[in-house]
């Protein structure tokens, strides 16, 4: 949709009405499930949505439940009124905006656990975050019902937990992965960028450059899941803004295991701390 033409899109906050809402909608749904602080990479989902369904559906909720840190939960970013404009200007039809209480009311204790792929890699650093995430997707998809949902690779793990739950749980929803949206240095967009420091902000795309260091050296017949790990490893250690390293990995892309060698397709990641900003990326080597 073009920017600047207004759409006659519908705010809604209860699962009842948003429930209501779906049932009447146009088939194929495309639903994006998001957190809110809206950017480009969300707004690519969005697009995709759109081309590929007659009722595209966002949901903005920041789920309490994936955050181990209370803190973390606090500082989340938020702008509900500029994410309704941009979603009105590309065309959202309906937007999904529930309260905590909505989503989890007094006595709320059911909860959904993916396997031993929701406890490597992020689950390890986070525990309890996919049981969050698989939890609200599973709630999502059960008021929405859209036949497609939408998630960005920037969060790889979180892509191949929500294939699993909704293979497992034959929930019968297209899991449709775009790609990352990088800023101009490299930087994947991410609502966490606007808390770095312009110093850390200026460090970040070592993220993504150690990765590629380790594309790179692939590229050029390297399979070595130690050699790969470790090329990647020596450029996050020479950044004096990377204050720790929860993990670099290079894994499957079924199970998440490390790998000795590199066969198929798999999946370098890392995730790094500059301060109190925690930052993931990944790429997928094919
Ligand atoms: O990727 C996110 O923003 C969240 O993890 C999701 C999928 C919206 C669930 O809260």
């Amino acid at each position: 949709m073009t920017a600047g033409v207004q759409h006659n899109m519908r705010v809604i906050s209860t699962n009842e009405e948003m429930s209501q809402a779906c049932r009447e909608a146009v088939k194929p749904i495309g639903l994006v499930p998001t957190m809110g602080a809206l950017h480009a990479g969300h707004l690519s989902l969005v697009d995709q949505a759109r081309a590929d369904n007659l009722t595209v559906a966002v949901s903005i909720f920041v789920n309490p439940t994936q955050f181990g840190d209370k803190a973390d939960l606090e500082k989340y970013p938020r702008d509900l009124e500029g994410d309704l404009e941009m979603l009105r200007r590309h065309g959202v039809d309906l937007v999904y905006s529930p309260t905590v209480e909505e989503v989890y009311p007094e006595g709320f204790d059911t909860w959904v656990n993916v396997g031993p792929l929701a406890d490597k890699l992020e689950g390890r650093h986070r525990p309890g975050h996919f049981r969050g995430v698989a939890t609200v997707v599973s709630k999502l998809f059960n008021v929405m019902s859209p036949n497609r949902a939408y998630f960005g690779q920037k969060d790889g793990q979180q892509t191949v937990v929500i294939q699993q739950l909704v293979r497992d749980l034959d929930m019968g929803v297209e899991v449709v992965v775009m790609p990352t949206v990088r800023e101009q240095d490299g930087l994947a967009m991410s609502s966490r960028n606007i808390q770095l420091s312009p110093e850390q902000r200026q460090a970040a795309p070592v993220v993504y450059r150690a990765l590629c260091e380790s594309h790179q050296l692939w590229m050029g017949g390297e399979r070595n899941g130690d050699a790969l790990r470790a090329a990647a490893q020596a450029i996050l250690q020479a950044e004096s803004q990377v204050d720790s390293i929860d993990y670099v990995s290079v894994a499957n892309m079924t199970a998440l295991d490390e790998l000795d060698q590199v066969e198929g397709r798999a999946m370098v990641s890392a995730a790094v701390h500059m301060r109190a900003v925690r930052l993931i990326d990944n790429i997928v080597l094919r």
